[in-house]
């Protein structure tokens, strides 16, 4: 999009987060709070991006990939956007602010704010919501005839003004000549010290200038992380809109309150997620699988069709093909099944050996007895057979259609008619001693 730039408000302490992280650092399923402002801002079309960093502004810096300016002093929002004019230079057009700490505030939203500010062509205008408890937010004070006429910070208001429960979200769209002029009026608040962004509509207004608005039916999109609490509920609103979208999309989840799925995973139709079951980053699913309950699956993992996964089973860095069941208390890590594999319950891989992990093989067909340790690198071959309690050493691998057993495991000899030993199978291969 032209002729629009955004200032992303990153600078505060989060005095209620209790933390030595910058506020905007704290995650929501694994990403930094503001990266997901970010995110929005980018898909709605903004791509001239200005951060405002101060505390933890080192740290911010390794996170965050748009131009960054410093607010020296942390003297509130409005001294925050001012700090931003060095690197404005002689710009004149739209500028949205955005608090860094409002994560689920859609790229439509943005988009439907941008539109609603050319359209009417007014100097500001802002988002709001209405909220049933509008507690700590700034109300939106409008005047009879529905115009708004200022904007009222918690400590500031008046009784009559808590009442309100119009709110203001934190993501505006100004004119920059009009909101830097404004700001140059702006005067610090006596009891916090801080100049308020939000006291530039009265400004304006005074000015004769139009401020418009639009309003927010998701009332979730709003909620600003300030507190630990906050950061919880945002957690658990993403949450559900993401196991929503995997429902429609044909997934079924059977408890979605124990069930937890991170943002970026893929999931195939008629899957079935069962209680219990956390899917973290960077996972593949495919169609028709049974996963969980209680199934720990996280970290570049892919899942083929038909597949299932079941309780207390945790996978990690593993790609499982077509058909495999992996049914009962099993580890999988840096492992790669083929077609139709069987892991017996309580199979292990044991995939790091003190400073590299290692990587296991098991291919068509194998059946991996329980208890089994597989100690990594190591392949089992296709069809071969793994039995109970076998502890199967590094390197010692297992050639296909061949069956090993014991501790640690040996290939079975299987006797001929005249109860001789197989030649090829005298000893067992590779075992060390
Ligand atoms: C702010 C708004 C409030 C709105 C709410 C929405 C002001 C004065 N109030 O309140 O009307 O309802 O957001 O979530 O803006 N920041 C700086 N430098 C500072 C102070 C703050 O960069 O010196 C940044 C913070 O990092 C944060 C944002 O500005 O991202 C808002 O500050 P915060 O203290 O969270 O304000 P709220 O009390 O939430
Ligand atoms: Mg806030």
């Amino acid at each position: 999009m032209k002729d629009i730039v955004a200032i992303v408000l990153a600078a505060g302490r989060g005095t209620r987060m209790n933390s030595d992280i910058p506020k905007v650092l704290h995650r929501i399923f694994g990403k930094p709070i503001i990266s997901y402002v970010l995110g929005s801002l980018r898909e709605s079309g903004v791509a001239d991006i200005i951060t405002v960093a101060g505390f933890g502004s080192d740290k911010l810096r390794e996170t965050v990939d748009t131009r960054i300016v410093i607010q020296k002093k942390l003297l509130g929002s409005g001294d925050a956007v001012a700090s931003a004019t060095g690197a404005l230079g002689k710009y004149e057009g739209d500028v949205v602010v955005i608090c860094g700490d409002t994560p689920l505030v859609s790229a439509n939203t943005i988009r439907e704010l941008i539109a609603k500010h050319r359209a009417s062509g007014a100097s500001a205008t802002l988002t709001t919501a209405v909220l049933k408890d509008p507690m700590e937010y700034g109300r939106i004070v409008r005047s009879e005839d529905g115009r708004i006429t200022k904007i009222v910070e918690e400590i500031k208001a008046e009784l009559h003004e808590k009442a309100i429960n119009e709110v203001n979200v934190g993501t505006y769209c100004f004119k920059s000549r009009d909101l830097f002029d404004a700001l140059g009026q702006v005067k610090r608040d006596p009891k916090k010290g801080e100049s308020f962004l939000t006291d530039t509509v009265e400004i304006l207004r005074r000015a004769g200038k139009s401020v418009e608005s639009i309003s927010i039916k998701d009332a979730d999109e709003m909620i600003g992380i300030n507190s630990r609490k906050d950061l919880a509920r945002a957690a658990s609103i993403l949450k559900n809109r993401i196991l929503d979208e995997l429902m429609l999309s044909g997934v079924t989840i059977e408890d979605p309150a124990t069930t937890t799925v991170y943002p970026d995973a893929r999931i195939g139709r008629d899957t079935v997620i069962r209680p219990n079951t956390f899917i973290g980053p960077d996972v593949e699913i495919g169609k028709a699988c049974s996963i969980g309950p209680f199934a720990r699956i996280t970290g570049n993992v892919r899942v083929g069709n038909e597949v299932i996964i079941g309780n207390f089973v945790e996978l990690v860095r593993t790609v499982i093909d077509d058909g495999c069941r992996v049914k009962h208390h099993t580890y999988l890590g840096d492992t790669t099944l083929g077609r139709k594999v069987n892991i017996g319950a309580g199979t292990i891989t044991a995939n790091y050996d003190g400073k590299n992990k290692n990587k296991t093989v098991i291919e068509d067909g194998a059946f991996i007895g329980v208890g089994s340790v597989l100690i990594a690198p190591i392949r089992i071959g296709k069809a071969a057979t793994v039995g109970a309690g076998c502890v199967v050493l590094r390197g010692n691998d297992v050639p296909s259609g061949k069956t090993v057993v014991g501790v640690p495991a040996r290939i079975l000899e299987k006797r001929t008619g005249k109860g001789r030993r197989r030649t090829d199978e005298k000893r067992p291969v590779n075992i060390q001693r």
